[in-house]
């Protein structure tokens, strides 16, 4: 009994943790994003140029090919089960997925970022809390993850309208997250290596204002580079550390350092919360460009992990509001919208006939 104590104290660290790898490793796996309408978690293979969905109910971890280049992210049009925009390249696509394992999603490009200098792609992206798309780019890779021009920039995508540039100048545009009233958005270019925050007003034509660093990784010493990010219910920040094997908890009001999470695979890339409670960290990882000795030392290099009894609980992830002109993410919206228009035509179509 003591033995079988030891045991488990030995397996969980002092902080109660868990960490289970849930997908075998991929090229460069990205853009975690728990859809709470379906309870599903959506990621993509930026490298090989997959969408995935793991189903936490049974296991089992479908994806499917996407022609058109590199994939960055993937997220839920809010209250579908089968529709997503999705990145390929500077382009961003309208792609209808059923989740089966290998089926061919149905695809087309709603909007481009082509003015973009040739090599650059589309990377991490986030909804804000009114719906709104938020999409960065990266300057070209010059030889594997060196980039040196800082032509990236951070577009924000609204409905019906075009998509505009808010900052510019960007090595490669990454994390993204927002206060839980939504006025706050922090942001990371891992050009700068530090999380920043902007004052965040989701109407105005410029939102973000008042630039602020607030945790700098090369001044504390972190092992690692900025990647992506996520924010839990006390406001904190869980940062993937890319080259670090591992993930921070940084508390962003006084910028100390709560926690590190060590992991078996160097390069962390993004974390989303899910599960029922949501409070189970879903963390990507690559492999790409590890030498064969990391490989060797290092077999889980890529994988996709769940973390649970962390004792900390997230949001799940916000999908875009594309079908209703009103700000509001709330599903029956979207049906009010789809019936009224169904009325609508009927009434059009009686009129028409009498
Ligand atoms: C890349 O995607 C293909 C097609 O879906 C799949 O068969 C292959 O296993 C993937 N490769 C890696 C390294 O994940
Ligand atoms: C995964 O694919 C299998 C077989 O195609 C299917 O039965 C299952 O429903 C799929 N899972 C999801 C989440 O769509
Ligand atoms: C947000 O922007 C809108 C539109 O410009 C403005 O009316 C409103 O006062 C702003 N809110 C805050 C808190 O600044
Ligand atoms: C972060 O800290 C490093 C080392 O002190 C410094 O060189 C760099 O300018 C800082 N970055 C920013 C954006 O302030
Ligand atoms: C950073 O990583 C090195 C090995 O790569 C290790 O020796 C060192 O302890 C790590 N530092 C921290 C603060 O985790
Ligand atoms: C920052 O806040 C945390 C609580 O999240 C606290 O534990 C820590 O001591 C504070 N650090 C500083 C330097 O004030
Ligand atoms: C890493 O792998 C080693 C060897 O399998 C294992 O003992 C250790 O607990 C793992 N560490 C983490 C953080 O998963």
């Amino acid at each position: 009994m003591l033995r079988l104590c030891m045991v488990l104290c030995l397996l969980s660290p002092s902080w109660g943790y868990e960490v289970e790898q849930i997908t075998e490793p991929l090229l460069l796996g990205e853009g975690p994003h728990w859809n709470a309408l379906t309870q599903l978690l959506y990621f993509v293979d930026i490298t090989n140029s997959t969408i995935h969905v793991y189903d936490p109910s049974t296991g089992v971890h479908n994806y499917t090919t996407l022609d058109g280049g590199a994939v960055t992210f993937i997220i839920p049009i809010a209250g579908t089960t089968d529709e997503f925009l999705i990145s390929t390249e500077l382009d961003i696509r309208h792609v209808i997925w059923d989740g089966q394992q290998d089926s061919t999603p149905e695809s087309s490009i709603i909007y481009s970022a082509v003015q973009d200098s040739d090599g650059s792609r589309f990377n991490d992206a986030k909804v804000d809390r009114s719906g709104t798309l938020w999409a960065g780019t990266m300057g070209p890779e010059v030889t594997a993850d060196v980039i040196t021009e800082r032509t990236g920039k951070l577009y924000r995508v609204t409905p019906y309208s075009s998509i505009t540039t808010q900052l510019e100048d960007l090595l490669i545009s990454n994390g993204l997250a927002w206060s839980a009233d939504g006025t706050i958005m922090y942001y990371t270019d891992t050009g700068d290596n530090t999380i920043d925050s902007f004052d965040f007003n989701a109407t105005a034509d410029n939102p973000l204002s008042n630039r602020q660093h607030l945790f700098n990784f090369t001044e504390q010493a972190i092992n690692g580079t900025s990647d992506g990010f996520t924010i839990d219910t006390d406001g904190n920040l869980w940062l993937a550390c890319y080259g670090g094997y591992q993930v921070i908890v940084v508390n962003p009001t006084n910028g100390s350092l709560l926690m590190s999470i060590p992991l078996n695979s160097s390069k962390v890339t993004s974390l989303a919360w899910g599960g029922q409670e949501l409070d189970e960290l879903y963390v990507t990882t690559a492999k790409k460009g590890l030498s064969d000795d990391e490989l060797t030392n290092y077999p889980e290099s890529g994988a996709t992990y769940r973390i649970t009894g962390l004792g900390s609980r997230g949001y799940a992830g916000d999908n875009y509001v594309m079908y209703t002109t009103t700000t509001t993410s709330d599903s029956n919206s979207l049906h009010f919208t789809k019936i009224s228009t169904f009325i609508y035509a009927f009434i059009m179509l009686i009129l028409t006939c009498s």
